[in-house]
């Protein structure tokens, strides 16, 4: 999407979408082959396929602040459906422990578990949203030191996650800017950047 598509896109958002519905499953529904996915993942298809708003901050936030990269790196980008609004802007790499399905130009998706990567985020705009930090306690058991230690040479960061790592992030990083947002005190949307 363009710039001025992702603003037009936000605010039809914001007027008619909250998080529990996304309207990026019907922008990109012709491009996915849902008869590919598992019933488990596909129960949630007309409900919510990713928390759309965030990321479409997160760009408006780029382009604000002068810091749009060539590339993107998204941890735990679930079934990778948000590429869609990067596709026309930034190259897109979505990286999950599970298995992504969508094939998308200008996106690569990597089955792998952090921070087990392939690739470096040293010096990368990262985003790591509702993921690390999020499920610490459940299977995933990465924990919060391991996380700031992989997440703290990154040149942008993208994170919604718990206070405990945000702020100690914060220590990397010379600027911070908290997103408005519903869910702010328990799971705060920040961007850190240098
Ligand atoms: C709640 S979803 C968030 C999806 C997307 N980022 C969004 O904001 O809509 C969290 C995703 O993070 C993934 N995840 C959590 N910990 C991970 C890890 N250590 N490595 C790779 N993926 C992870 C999960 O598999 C899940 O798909």
């Amino acid at each position: 999407m363009t710039i001025e598509e992702i603003k037009s896109a936000h605010m039809i958002y914001n007027d008619h979408y909250h998080r529990n519905h996304s309207r990026l499953y019907e922008l990109t529904k012709d491009l996915i082959d849902w008869s590919e996915y598992p019933d488990e993942e596909k129960a949630f298809v007309d409900e919510f396929v990713c928390f759309e708003d965030d990321y479409y901050n997160y760009i408006l936030h780029m382009e604000r602040n002068n810091i749009i990269p060539k590339q993107v790196v998204d941890i735990g980008c679930q079934l990778g459906v948000q590429a869609f609004i990067f596709r026309d802007l930034i190259a897109y790499i979505g990286i999950d422990s599970y298995p992504i399905r969508l094939k998308l130009a200008g996106a690569t998706f990597l089955n792998e578990m952090f921070p087990n990567l392939s690739i470096s985020l040293e010096n990368k705009t990262v985003i790591s949203n509702m993921s690390l930090g999020y499920f610490n306690s459940e299977k995933f058991g990465v924990t919060d030191s391991v996380i700031i230690d992989n997440l703290k040479n990154c040149k942008t960061l993208y994170i919604a996650s718990t206070w405990n790592i945000i702020n100690s992030l914060r220590d990397y990083y010379k600027h911070f800017e908290q997103f408005k947002d519903d869910m702010m005190d328990e799971f705060p949307r920040v961007c850190l950047w240098n």
